[in-house]
């Protein structure tokens, strides 16, 4: 079992990776109400049945405020009051939806999550921004504000199916790619053992991953600076995602690849390097090639939330395991992504 701590000045989350959920559920004090995806609470009704549940709709045309409507009503209704602990129960859409609705409701109640996805585990459940999304774009609306606890069973990802699982690796591997060299090389001596789920693997990866974003976001949660390159691969892959119906982790490994191509064109990565990026992708089962529209793809990038002024700010590799931002005038845009594409 691995146990690490987040702080910020919005909070203290405590994070923990591979112990297992039931002995944790019944050290629950305040009597919490649960905010768990459709799916899961199908899946794993006998751990989750005896606690107060309300039900999130599972997938991403549900991450809407009028999904957060229906819950706050449904709260009401169970009389939850400011000191309920809100317990966000599934992947990334169920406790971004119920980080918000804890953050919002009331002015806010405590809450934690119990993520039960890779990409949840390792990205989605750490970090504090929970939000949904508006008119189809990703997280416009949201808040900053940390749970209190982050609980990773690693059991849970078994039940897991193979393409979501692959999916989350893509938010594993960007973490090599632009802070750790030597997880890097890990995950590449280890990744057939990844996608088998071994267990002494997975704890390692998961527990790695969440060491990582915890120590970003402690040093800049509000985003000001070193925390962008946690975006490395999304401005494109939320491009990518917003027209082609994939999944996250999917779009994202084709922004990681298109980005290490760009790093190239600008002189900071080797084509030896952008190879091992490929490999990478190649060898955990993402796509590494795909027919892209790019005139769909600049116009989406236009308005996406990150666009400062007239420039798209792009996370570069500068070598392997390092960044480095680049701002690019939207002039420049149109003819960059049809050259990339
Ligand atoms: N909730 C994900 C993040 O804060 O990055």
């Amino acid at each position: 079992m691995h146990q690490l701590q987040l702080s910020t000045s919005t909070g203290t989350t405590e994070i923990v990776v591979g112990e297992l959920l039931s002995s944790r559920l019944q050290q629950l004090e305040l009597e919490p109400i649960l905010l768990i995806d459709e799916n899961v609470l199908v899946q794993h009704h006998d751990l989750f049945e005896p606690f107060r549940t309300v039900i999130i709709p599972s997938g991403e045309s549900h991450k809407t405020l009028q999904t957060v409507e229906a819950l706050y009503r449904e709260l009401v209704t169970l009389e939850a009051d400011r000191s309920t602990l809100m317990v966000g129960v599934g992947g990334g859409l169920a406790t971004d939806i119920a980080g918000f609705v804890a953050s919002t409701f009331l002015r806010g109640t405590p809450f934690g999550f119990i993520s039960t996805t890779l990409l949840g585990q390792v990205d989605a459940s750490i970090g504090g921004k929970n939000g949904v999304n508006l008119e189809g774009y990703k997280n416009m609306l949201g808040t900053i504000r940390q749970p209190s606890f982050v609980w990773c069973d690693l059991s849970l990802l078994s039940t897991l199916d193979k393409r979501e699982y692959v999916s989350g690796i893509a938010e594993v591997i960007k973490y090599g790619f632009i802070r750790d060299f030597s997880f890097m090389e890990y995950l590449e001596e280890h990744m057939d053992q990844l996608l088998k789920q071994n267990l002494g693997v997975l704890e390692h990866v998961v527990s790695t991953s969440a060491t990582i974003k915890a120590d970003v976001v402690q040093q800049d949660e509000k985003e000001a600076d070193l925390r962008k390159m946690l975006n490395f691969g999304h401005t494109i892959g939320h491009a990518i995602e917003r027209h082609k119906a994939i999944l996250h982790g999917e779009a994202v490994g084709m922004g990681m690849l298109l980005a290490a191509r760009l790093s190239h064109l600008q002189g900071l990565l080797s084509a030896p390097e952008v190879d091992r990026v490929e490999q990478m992708l190649l060898s955990a089962g993402l796509p590494a090639q795909m027919k892209l529209d790019p005139e769909e793809i600049y116009q989406n990038l236009r308005k996406d939330k990150k666009k400062r002024g007239e420039d798209v700010h792009f996370v570069l590799l500068k070598g392997l395991g390092n960044t480095s931002i680049r701002p690019f005038p939207l002039t420049e845009l149109k003819s960059m992504i049809h050259d990339l594409c």
